[in-house]
């Protein structure tokens, strides 16, 4: 009965409201992704909870429990016309509480939701490696079977659509606020529900102990364009334009590449609900120039706004440094095995560091995923299938930066110091001064920029010639050597750049050169440049 009636009013309100663009489904409701079963943010942040009336100026009671609160319906923040909006920040709420109901009442109507948790609240977005259900990922059946177990790990999947106006509510939503189970979890290739994200979440909780919300809002073959707001698209076009980011993947045909188009319609609808953080997996899109070369800093451009149209949205109630984790990205194809735009991405989503979270990006955390290539993976080698070491990758470096959990080496090695032996043709690597002993699975990485030049820089550059592959001949517990002796390119000359894993499918499965042995973690791809010396 109920589904019937809301699909008769979409339709008539559709119908009589095409012009202005907007849905109503009552004239007392709750923005269209709260409801039952969702998990709202725990204490000590304070939930934000709104949605649509009709009446300007009409008074509507909130119940949650034993409180009660009140918002006065204020006008549409939108210009056009529509519904009038009401809002209210609740109590600051233990994850303990048990389930609620939250009922809302006003001369308009009466609604409510029900089987409400408190916990965290995690956004997951991205292109199509976020978007890569948990039917589809490696070890599928034991994941699903095991999923319902998670009763406080709640999923929520936006629609898939455009929008050229900031909307203020999602135009459709592909799974309401659910349960975890082999249904919800693995729905549909594609559909629902992400497996990074859901992996995360439900690994967050393995450690955490209490209600996870999982919000998936993805679409893949999409540049990271799509996702910014002008004002972040203007820190780096200098103006905020509408160019079209052109993208060809044959899996997504319909992936939208216009500016801005799905911070519209998929992400400014949640800037007024109060979230712990999110995560990100995408750059596949804008691996190629010329977006890529803006890359280092549209990505950084695209995280600061977020947090600060959150924590605006959410009156302070959402970190204004909340923390945001990615994926490094993975591998692709394995030939031609040369650098690509794929190592470009991965060095600009460290801000060019290598490493996070670092000055310019706060808070922010990485899963490193060179390592894990797939090359028969039925999506296609760009899809790698093995989403559970990423997402432990990911969840070790969320409890380290985004829950301050102390003692937690949530980072690969990276170089500290270089040693030249002039008598035996090697350069070696030091990592982390010494501090973290090293495990050595394989010798094929590391590459020298060699030049009669010591004054340039900018001869080394991403496709120079002057690089030249250079094998490791032995380690110690903590550094690695390599031997430039039989480099025709590098003797007599000075070595102005050293790199490690610059390749798009840098080795085979879990077998780069480098592993921390505390952790298991790989280390991150690295570029330098600059005099490291002269060899003879
Ligand atoms: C709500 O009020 C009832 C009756 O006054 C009380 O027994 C109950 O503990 C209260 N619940 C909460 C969550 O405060
Ligand atoms: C998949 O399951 C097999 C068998 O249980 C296990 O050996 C393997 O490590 C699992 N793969 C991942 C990525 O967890
Ligand atoms: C939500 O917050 C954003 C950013 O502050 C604002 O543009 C929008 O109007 C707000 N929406 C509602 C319903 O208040
Ligand atoms: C660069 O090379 C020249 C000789 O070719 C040398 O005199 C100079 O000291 C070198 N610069 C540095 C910073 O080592
Ligand atoms: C990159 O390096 C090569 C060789 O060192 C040089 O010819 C080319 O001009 C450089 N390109 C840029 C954009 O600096």
């Amino acid at each position: 009965m109920r589904p019937l009636l809301i699909l008769l009013l979409l339709v008539i309100f559709n119908s009589a409201s095409t012009r202005a663009g907007k849905k109503v489904t009552a004239d007392l409701s709750f923005a269209s992704h709260y409801g039952d079963h969702m998990v709202l943010q725990q204490a000590p942040k304070q939930a934000m909870v709104w949605g649509f009336a009709k009446t300007l100026g009409s008074v509507v009671k909130i119940t949650v429990q034993n409180d009660s609160y009140s918002a006065t319906v204020q006008k549409n923040p939108q210009d056009n016309p529509g519904p009038g909006v009401w809002k209210v920040l609740l109590k600051p709420t233990p994850s303990s509480t048990p389930p609620v109901i939250i009922s809302v009442k006003s001369v308009d109507g009466q609604v409510a939701i029900k089987d409400v948790l408190f916990g965290d609240v995690w956004l997951c977005s991205g292109q199509s490696n976020m978007q890569f259900t948990t039917d589809m990922m490696l070890n599928a059946s034991e994941e699903l079977e095991g999923a319902s177990k998670y009763t406080q790990v709640r999923l929520f999947t936006a629609s898939q659509v455009t929008s050229d106006v900031p909307l203020l509510n999602l135009k459709s939503v592909e799974e309401v606020w659910s349960l975890a189970a082999k249904d919800t979890v693995g729905h549909q290739p594609w559909k629902y529900f992400s497996a990074v994200c859901w992996l995360y979440g439900r690994m967050l909780y393995d450690r955490l102990k209490y209600p996870v919300g999982l919000i998936d809002t993805t679409w893949g073959g999409t540049p990271v364009e799509a996702w910014s707001s002008p004002d972040a698209l203007r820190q780096c076009y200098g103006h905020s334009n509408q160019d079209r980011v052109k993208v060809n993947d044959p899996l997504f045909p319909e992936a939208p590449g216009d500016h801005t188009v799905l911070w519209n319609a998929m992400i400014h609808p949640f800037l007024n609900t109060t979230i712990y953080g999110a995560i990100w997996y995408q750059g596949e899109a804008n691996a190629s120039p010329p977006t890529m070369n803006k890359y280092k800093c549209t990505f950084r451009a695209m995280i600061v706004d977020w947090r600060q149209k959150w924590h605006e949205g959410t009156m302070g109630q959402t970190d204004e440094n909340f923390p945001f984790g990615f994926v490094q990205l993975a591998p692709w194809r394995t030939k031609p095995n040369s650098p690509s735009g794929f190592s470009t991405i991965r060095w600009h989503q460290t801000y060019d560091m290598g490493y996070v979270p670092n000055y310019d990006l706060p808070k922010v955390f990485m899963a490193v995923a060179m390592d894990l290539p797939d090359p028969k993976s039925p999506w296609t080698g760009i899809h790698p299938r093995d989403k559970i070491d990423v997402a432990k990758r990911l969840v070790l470096s969320g409890l380290a930066v985004a829950y301050g959990k102390s003692g937690i080496k949530f980072q690969g090695p990276l170089p500290s110091a270089y040693f030249i032996d002039i008598g035996y043709y090697t350069l070696r690597v030091e990592y982390d001064s010494g501090k973290t002993p090293l495990e050595i699975r394989s010798s094929a990485g590391f590459e020298l920029c060699c030049s009669h030049d010591n004054t340039s820089i900018s001869q080394c550059n991403e496709t120079s010639t002057l690089w030249h592959e250079v094998p490791l001949v032995s380690h110690d517990s903590t550094s690695v050597t390599m031997s430039y002796g039989k480099v025709a390119g590098c003797v007599g000359q000075w070595v102005m750049g050293m790199r490690y894993a610059w390749r798009e499918t840098p080795c085979e499965f879990l077998a780069c050169p480098i592993y921390s042995v505390e952790n298991g973690l790989p280390a991150p791809p690295y570029v330098t440049v600059g005099i490291i010396g002269y060899v003879v």
